[in-house]
């Protein structure tokens, strides 16, 4: 599968290390590719970069990786999407306490409604980069819950999620990213603010 990582930062790394450790071929996409000119040493040749376009020719998956403030405009800049899978790993943050949106529609929701013909999928937003390079803990593999409308883009996204070890779980339609998104802030309270640590994820307990 070809993958385009949208955003080369803490999670499009982390991704790209766990994809790239499973045999997956990464393209990073970033507004100056020579920022990152040497990222793609780190993996083996199994990545390279690019602009956001360079990194999307060619892919059926595209990993949306970026600060929410710019998920915008990346999903708007893309004329067509041409029926890709477009797993949004963002969260609309204001800053440490709180959520931009909200309730009645979510991150994703909005960026679907700004990424034209593409099929967009909640994922990755909801555990921290570490968990991405190594999903694993003590209690079994951290859950990954992932929503979307299209069925089988969601299937697309369990597999990559699963393929990396992560304990991937069906979270029905893209408007229940409505509360993936919350959980996520679970996750930075839990981690960044009440002090537990970066290493803690979301494990289902199973009897
Ligand atoms: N960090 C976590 O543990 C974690 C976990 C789950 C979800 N998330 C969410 O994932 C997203 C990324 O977080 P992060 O920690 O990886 O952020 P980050 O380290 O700040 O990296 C963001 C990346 O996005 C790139 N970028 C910015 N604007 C762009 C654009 N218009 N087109 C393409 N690339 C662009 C940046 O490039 P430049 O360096 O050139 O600006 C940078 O490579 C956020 O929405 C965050 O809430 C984070």
């Amino acid at each position: 599968m070809s993958i385009a990582i949208i955003g080369a930062g803490n999670v499009g790394a982390a991704l790209a290390k766990s994809l790239t450790a499973k045999g997956q071929a990464v393209r990073f996409g970033v507004p100056d590719p020579a920022k990152y000119a040497d990222l793609p040493k780190q993996f083996d040749g199994k990545a390279s970069v690019g602009t956001v376009a360079q990194a999307l020719e060619g892919a059926e998956v595209a990993i949306l990786a970026v600060p929410y403030g710019a998920a915008a405009q990346v999903a708007a800049s893309i004329p067509d999407w041409g029926g890709r899978v477009l797993i949004d790993a963002t969260n609309p943050l204001a800053g440490l306490g709180g959520l931009v949106v909200g309730t009645t529609t979510s991150g994703a929701e909005e960026i679907a409604k700004l990424a034209n013909n593409a099929r967009v999928v909640k994922a990755f937003n909801t555990a921290g980069a570490e968990n991405m390079i190594d999903p694993q803990t003590q209690a079994g593999p951290v859950a990954m819950p992932v929503a979307g409308d299209d069925a089988a883009a969601r299937a697309n996204a369990m597999a990559l999620a699963t393929l990396i070890g992560f304990d991937a779980m069906d979270a029905g339609p893209l408007k229940n990213a409505r509360y993936l998104e919350p959980m996520a802030m679970v996750w930075i309270q839990m981690a960044l603010v009440l002090g537990h640590g970066r290493a803690w994820g979301w494990v289902r307990g199973k009897k």
